[in-house]
């Protein structure tokens, strides 16, 4: 049985544009993997915390030297991870915001980038651990970046889950979203488009 893993991290709670589309784009997959699970990872909802001393202590004690606190800190980046590996599928809504992602995706990446857990250094360079992921982003953006220099986010992404192993990833874009009602409108139009024909 095929799980999707659909994450939702715009900042806000009702109305944003990334979870609109991600909720179609998963309604899509489900379409065509008849009986698929889906797993909702919601960080808005459920914020993860910025990385700190005591996160980066508990990530980087061995397990057995932990205290409590760790344990647990650890516990939950390793929960986030189990339910990551346990995905076939991975969507991803990706808002813009100032420029970058939102601050809620990138603690969340935070917490699954793991040293010898998700990925580990070899002599031949790096490895990502999380392998055979079918992963698709669909961006949500105020203005119209993709294709220039100003798209940090492409390039950023593909990076990262790169680095974990993810190397399958596709992009839908939705863009030119505060550029007018018109513009809106043919973005959304154009991001549905690409997810139709998914
Ligand atoms: C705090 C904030 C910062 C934003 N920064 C940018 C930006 O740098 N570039 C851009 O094109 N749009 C920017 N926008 C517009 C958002 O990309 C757009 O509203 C998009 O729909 C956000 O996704 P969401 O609807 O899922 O929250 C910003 C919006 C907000 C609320």
């Amino acid at each position: 049985m095929t799980t999707i893993l659909q994450i939702n991290s715009a900042a806000r709670s009702q109305g944003a544009q990334s979870t609109l589309l991600v909720n179609e784009l998963t309604e899509k997959l489900q379409q065509s993997n008849p009986g698929a699970q889906v797993v909702t990872r919601n960080l808005q909802a459920e914020p993860l915390p910025h990385l700190d001393d005591a996160i980066l202590g508990a990530f980087f004690t061995p397990a057995e030297q932990r205290t409590p606190e760790q344990q647990a800190i650890a516990a939950r980046s390793e929960a986030l991870i189990a339910e990551l590996q346990a995905a076939d599928v991975i969507v991803i809504g990706a808002p813009m915001y100032n420029f970058g992602i939102s601050s809620q995706l990138k603690t969340y990446f935070d917490f699954i980038a793991r040293a010898g857990i998700t990925f580990q250094y070899t002599a031949n360079g790096p490895e990502g651990l999380v392998t055979g992921k079918k992963v698709y982003v669909v961006t949500a953006r105020g203005g119209k970046y993709h294709g220039t220099p100003h798209d940090s986010q492409t390039p950023y992404l593909k990076s990262f889950l790169g680095f974990l192993g993810m190397t399958d990833v596709s992009f839908i874009h939705a863009e030119g979203l505060a550029m007018g009602a018109d513009a809106a409108s043919a973005a959304l139009a154009s991001a549905r488009q690409a997810i139709a024909a998914v």
